[in-house]
């Protein structure tokens, strides 16, 4: 029997994923295989705070409805298994295949505990699955790659095919050197040192959560151009140092031989400029967006990304119960050519709004006040443009109550190329002190319009803007009955051109 009540629920996600009734942090192993997407974690089987590192695991055809399955890899005395990356071994490199079958392969961070001959150190072991990921067996021989290093974690796996060859490369990080460093391998099993990336750009705070990929290089006309043409992403996490506070992930965009990552987007080599900030490559800007990490082996050459939703700084106390933490919304990411440039644009996958149409669209919107919207649902997507009036400021606020009281209120300020998401008035926000705040976003300079994608579910908001070059990821905790769309200007006039309101749930 389900013996959950609605106001524990009060918060569960409808369009992200969360556990039935215990903590999660980072995704692991994310991986397609044989028509499904796994979702595997940092999961405290036996609780709802950071503690008891196992891989928990979860199952989806469509990313967006996930059903939880049983913890994949679970903790012992001797070690935690923390963060890490899974593969298909489709040529049984490693031999943990039977009969010639593909076996899966996770990589994951040992870390050893006080009952383990390791202990005090964080090395990279393997476990094998032979049934398609429902079940796991830790390999004998771990750990298989080791420093002697306290800080030595997050091992991502992917295959190279390139003009120096064809084998597995992992990235991982040594955490407090803010460097990722790459390591390859025939088998799995033996790895053999390759090359450092790091210090670079953000070095607010340790670095975790390693991907390396290549992606598809668009022309200046933003067609994919001569096939062939790409460039690879080094994506690392940080904790903590964000552009808003806390925990923050951050990309680079360059070259990969096979052996080194050379990045041609480096705004700061070595410790970073604290004047500098706005210009390193973000993944998120808002405070909940972090050690975002890449599917494996998905079809059709789409690169799927997924954060856990969530900032170090308070996670262990938002106030959701019995359950602790949600996943984000799954992003495909690509390169797009801004100023002759490559960066990441990344937009919610099309699944999420398969079937969806929208409820109410307006446009022509001439704003000199506050436009309010009633009778929405409280997990909606909200599509708006705006092109600027003689207001300083303008925008939305999303999860409103009805008089205005509460609601988390996103605002674009056309002088400075602003966008802000202030959720100091979002619904609860007295549970950490450092929940309350306003994050900030740095867009492309005018091009005279501005629009918005927004996904609100029951306690977060996820905006896209400039074709998916910035977004904005942050947690709320509103009044349950708070469901009011809001268009605003401030001190003058703007013109909402469109606005399409869409229900999801
Ligand atoms: C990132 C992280 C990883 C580590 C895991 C432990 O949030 O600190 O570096 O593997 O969480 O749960």
């Amino acid at each position: 029997m389900n013996t959950v009540t609605s106001t524990l629920e009060t918060y569960r996600p409808a369009l992200h994923y969360a556990c039935k009734d215990t903590w999660l942090n980072d995704p692991n192993g994310l991986v397609f295989h044989d028509g499904v997407y796994h979702l595997y974690y940092q999961n405290n089987p036996y609780g709802n705070v950071h503690s008891n590192m196992s891989w928990g695991h979860a199952t989806s055809t469509d990313l967006v409805s996930w059903e939880e399955q049983p913890v994949a890899i679970l903790c012992d005395e001797t070690e935690q298994i923390f963060s890490g990356s899974i593969v298909v071994d489709h040529h049984n490199t490693s031999g943990f295949g039977e009969s010639g079958a593909a076996p899966l392969v996770a990589v994951y961070t040992s870390a050893f505990q006080p009952g383990s001959a390791h202990q005090g150190t964080q090395a990279q072991s393997l476990a094998w699955s032979r049934d398609g990921g429902y079940t796991w067996t830790k390999y004998a021989g771990n750990p298989v790659l080791t420093r002697n290093s306290p800080e030595f974690r997050d091992p991502k796996v992917f295959r190279y095919e390139g003009p120096a060859g064809s084998y597995w490369v992992m990235a991982a990080v040594e955490a407090h050197d803010y460097a990722v460093l790459l390591y390859r391998s025939d088998d799995l099993r033996n790895w053999e040192y390759l090359s450092t990336f790091g210090p670079a750009n953000g070095t607010g705070g340790i670095w975790e959560c390693p991907d390396l990929f290549e992606l598809p290089l668009p022309d200046a006309s933003g067609e994919i151009g001569d096939a062939g043409t790409t460039r690879w992403v080094l994506t690392v996490n940080m904790n903590p140092g964000g552009p808003n506070g806390g925990s923050a992930g951050q990309y680079f965009v360059g070259h990969f031989d096979g052996v080194t990552f050379r990045s041609e987007s480096t705004v700061t080599e070595g410790m970073q400029d604290d004047a500098r900030l706005a210009e390193y490559g973000w993944l998120d800007w808002g405070r909940d967006y972090y050690a975002a990490v890449s599917f494996s082996n998905v079809p059709n050459g789409r690169r799927l990304m997924v954060g856990w939703m969530n900032n170090w700084q308070y996670a262990n106390q938002i106030p959701t119960s019995p359950w602790r933490s949600p996943m984000s919304l799954v992003r495909e990411v690509s390169l797009a050519m801004v100023d002759g440039r490559p960066r990441l644009a990344q937009h919610p996958v099309r699944e999420i709004t398969a079937t969806a149409a929208p409820d109410r669209s307006y446009s022509g919107l001439v704003l000199d006040g506050t436009h309010r919207f009633e009778g929405g649902t409280a997990v909606q997507l909200i599509e708006a443009t705006f092109a600027p009036g003689t207001a300083p400021e303008f925008g939305l606020v999303v999860r409103g109550a009805g008089d205005g009281s509460e609601g988390t209120r996103i605002s674009i300020r056309p002088d400075g190329n602003l966008l802000t998401v202030d959720r100091t008035a979002s619904g609860d926000i007295g549970f950490h002190e450092s929940f309350a705040s306003v994050s900030s976003a740095l867009l492309k300079p005018a091009t005279g319009r501005y629009s918005l994608r927004i996904f609100v579910d029951h306690c977060s908001v996820e905006v896209f803007t400039d074709d998916g070059l910035v977004t904005v990821t942050e947690l709320i905790f509103p009044n349950p009955a708070s469901t009011c769309v809001s268009l605003f200007s401030a001190g003058g006039t703007a013109t909402a051109e469109s606005l399409k309101l869409t229900n999801l749930a």
